[in-house]
């Protein structure tokens, strides 16, 4: 066997996938081993949840403590394999309850189903039919999901947005209060099902149906004051708003900065099962609506305290998808004890605001190598072979050395073994 074209692979039992693996990419038995944990997942779970299934990614999940949202107290479990990121949170939450903590607010979880469509003579017309007949697409998109409509949700209005006129392309926005869930499906369902009608009353072609993830009807508000003698003084103050100044003045800027909070939200959506990849999409393209640029702002009040906010797309759910059928997932939401997808977009917002936070806070302060080579030193030390109680060692001594680095660390791991 040469190529990586393998008829059936799907079919394989994951024993049988692992046994080619061996073959194409010369595996030893002990790397098979290592396939073989399935951690908590299990071998039945992880081979329905997605296809060619050989084994599971184990990512730590740390716990954020110290965060108080409205009043209320959470552990927040992050699932991250970057050092710093949780005990960072955690920095910020702790300094942010000195003024109360977290004041955070979601709008209600309406998504938006596109439906595109094009070669009708008249768009504007389209547009107008559309709208027209907007109270009986909206029935017709409710029907595909009574049980959603019986919570309080479902397709809640319509609009029509002409994008060219020359070559006409029309697109209808479905607009969806999706409640707990994610939201893709219902949505995807409904703008299905709406299709040949919109087809019918625009004379023109329908062709994409989905959900948009720039969710700009979906979103988390929060913010918090800093106490200025807490979080270091004037220059404290000062420098977080000149490094959120640079921000919004620069889009080079601004994509670190943003995936500084992002590093937050991700590390929850992960250990929650929720799609990541979805939150992050929405949230770098809302940062771009008028030119990209910060996520979060930083402003001084009155006493001279610190005033950061957030207000991010977070189309997340507590429902549906692998955040019900993932086991640990669904154990994280627990540890979470949040009640709805509102809830946990407070959450999330927070988490966001409290890691963008730490990060320009060291930045504008003590710079940021200081804090993350020292966590990181563990990191090289494993990667060098260290163990047990020897990572340790070998971090610290690379910190007292100020030299992290993989050959830095082999050497005084050989030399603990050698006095051992
Ligand atoms: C590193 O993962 C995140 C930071 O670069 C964020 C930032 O620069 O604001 C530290």
């Amino acid at each position: 066997m040469t190529g990586s074209n393998i008829p059936g692979f799907y079919k394989l039992n994951l024993e049988e996938r692992r046994e080619l693996l061996k073959k194409f990419s010369d595996l030893t038995e002990e790397e098979i081993s290592l396939l073989r944990n399935m951690g908590g997942l299990g071998e039945n779970l992880a081979d329905h949840m997605i296809e060619n299934v050989i084994s599971v990614m184990e990512i730590p999940i740390g716990i954020a403590v110290n965060f108080l949202i409205n009043g209320k107290d959470y552990l927040i479990p992050m699932a991250i394999e970057e050092p710093s990121v949780v005990a960072a949170a955690s920095n910020a939450a702790k300094m942010a309850r000195v003024k109360g903590g977290f004041k955070a607010v979601s709008s209600d979880p309406i998504m938006i189903g596109q439906i595109e469509i094009s070669g009708m003579n008249d768009p504007f017309g389209a547009k107008f039919r559309i709208l027209e007949k907007k109270k009986e697409l909206i029935e017709i998109a409710n029907k595909q999901d009574p049980v959603l409509v019986k919570l309080g949700g479902g397709a809640k209005d319509i609009d029509v947005r002409v994008l060219d006129e020359k070559e006409p392309m029309v697109v209808v926005h479905l607009l969806v209060d999706v409640r707990d869930a994610m939201g893709a499906n219902a949505v995807n369902t409904m703008a299905e099902a709406l299709a040949p009608h919109i087809s019918q009353i625009s004379k023109g072609k329908v062709r994409l149906r989905i959900l948009s993830n720039l969710a700009t009807y979906r979103i988390a508000r929060a913010y918090a004051i800093y106490d200025k003698e807490t979080i270091g003084g004037e220059e404290a103050v000062n420098g977080i708003i000149e490094a959120y100044k640079f921000a919004t003045l620069d889009p080079y800027r601004a994509t670190t900065h943003n995936k500084g909070i992002m590093n937050g939200i991700d590390a929850v959506l992960v250990a929650t099962a929720n799609d990541w990849r979805a939150i992050e999409a929405g949230a770098h393209a809302y940062a771009a609506l008028n030119g990209y640029t910060s996520i979060t702002k930083w402003e001084k009040n009155e006493d001279g305290d610190l005033v950061g906010s957030i207000e991010i797309p977070m189309a997340v759910g507590i429902v549906g998808g692998a955040t019900a059928s993932h086991p640990k997932a669904k154990l994280m939401r627990k540890i979470l004890r949040v009640d709805s997808a509102k809830e946990f977009s407070n959450v999330l917002a927070s988490v966001g605001l409290a890691q963008n936070f730490a990060a320009i806070r060291a930045l504008a302060m003590e710079g940021i190598q200081k804090g993350h080579m020292e966590l990181h030193a563990r990191n090289v030390a494993i990667s060098a072979g260290a163990i047990g109680s020897e990572i340790d060692k070998v971090a610290e001594e690379m910190i007292k050395r100020k030299a992290i680095r993989g050959d830095i660390a082999l050497e005084i791991l050989n030399g603990i073994r050698n006095k051992s």
